[in-house]
């Protein structure tokens, strides 16, 4: 059974009668450009094939009546009063909430069944999913236009605002306006999208290290920080505009680790705007060589690998069928990703997870993704 039938299969259960829609918004992963989004630079994200379903139905009250089939917890809340708790997946749709009825928007209330075929914490962007889910749910029941970049902006500001986590747009950008078959290159400035078709000759796969690292907010925020400084010191917004040469002629004077944050995200723009031309001209091998380089940058420049991740795109890179591989998302555990020739998928998943845990002892998971839409309605 697909999850959108379960998930009406499982609120006719709950609820006792029918959902009037089925809201959908998927996961992602990010083939290149990280730790670029609050640059205000460049991205280029895939939508995936995994996402938050929530079946729903209007209801005539203030309140929002909620149940997560994966986590077998309940909840409401009244759109009159939203609080602060602590059952975390409730707070990503009453920031929502908050951040919509703070722009003005009217809300109904509603009754909800949210299932889920995302992996928590892995770093495939569940919580983005669950936010954009919830602004379809509530477009749904309060008859406001769905309108996917301000929508995006709506999740990204209950995630920062409300949840208290200082994420950029990326997350928020992709599952809202991503498209079947493409990539997104997005200008995390003007949040101008265009689609870049991916090869046809080749497959995503997600690398699951299977860690996860404390700590990763405050690294997260310690890396923002280090950016602002040396947007600063160039006496520009943000490092989206600093060019290679002006780098290249100031950057000395920088503290040598502010010097190596930069030097990151400089490049990785160059090689994201890169990327999308090598992809639109089908070129897998040179799209390739731009992810192994963003991983050495993200490495040793950033420093947001681990010895894991390290392991793990060392081992997908050892194999003829991987164009590339890098860590995905902000690092420090979680996913790698690698682009792979579509024939040798197979192959290629089982050998990489023999020799990652010979060479950890851990078992990754892995997923073979396809590159979906953004979030979608269907009336049922
Ligand atoms: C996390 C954030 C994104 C982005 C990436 C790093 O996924 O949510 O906004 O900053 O890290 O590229």
């Amino acid at each position: 059974m697909s999850t959108q039938a379960h998930a009406i299969a499982e609120f006719e259960r709950y609820f006792g009668h029918h959902p009037s829609f089925v809201v959908r918004a998927p996961g992602r992963v990010n083939l290149i450009g990280e730790h670029t989004d609050y640059n205000d630079g460049f991205v280029l994200p895939i939508a995936i094939d995994r996402a938050v379903w929530i079946a729903l139905r209007p209801t005539a009250t203030r309140h929002v009546v909620l149940h997560a089939l994966n986590l077998k917890q309940s909840a409401e809340f009244s759109l009159d009063s939203i609080q602060h708790e602590n059952q975390q997946w409730v707070e990503y749709i009453k920031g929502v909430a908050w951040a919509l009825q703070q722009a003005g928007y009217l809300l109904g209330g509603w009754e909800g069944l949210i299932a889920s075929d995302i992996p928590i914490g892995a770093g495939l962007s569940s919580s983005a999913a669950l936010e954009l889910a919830a602004t379809r749910a509530f477009a749904a029941v309060s008859s406001y236009p769905w309108e996917a970049i301000k929508m995006a902006q709506i999740g990204q500001q209950a995630e920062r605002k409300w949840v208290g986590v200082n994420c950029g747009i990326m997350d928020q950008m992709i599952s809202a306006v991503g498209h079947a078959g493409h990539g997104l290159l997005i200008d995390c400035r003007s949040l101008k999208t265009e689609l870049v078709p991916l090869p046809p000759d080749i497959t995503v796969v997600v690398l699951d290290t299977a860690t996860r690292r404390g700590l990763v907010d405050s690294a997260y925020n310690e890396r923002r920080q280090q950016c602002k400084m040396a947007a600063r010191f160039f006496g520009v917004p943000a490092l989206r505009d600093v060019s290679q040469i002006e780098f290249d002629a100031k950057a000395e004077a920088l503290d040598p680790v502010v010097f190596r944050r930069a030097r990151h995200v400089i490049s990785e723009n160059t090689r994201t705007l890169q990327a999308a031309n090598t992809m639109s001209q089908k070129d897998a091998v040179e799209f390739g060589q731009l992810i192994n380089a963003s991983h050495i940058s993200l490495r040793d420049d950033f420093e947001v690998s681990s010895p894991e991740l390290d392991q793990m795109v060392d081992c997908a890179q050892q194999e003829s069928a991987c164009y590339g591989a890098r860590l995905t998302g902000a690092g420090f555990g979680g996913c790698a990703i690698a682009i792979v020739h579509a024939n040798a998928v197979q192959n290629f998943t089982e050998t990489v997870a023999i020799n990652y845990q010979k060479a950890t002892g851990l078992q990754p998971e892995i997923y073979v993704c396809t590159a979906a839409d953004g979030a979608t309605i269907t009336s049922t």
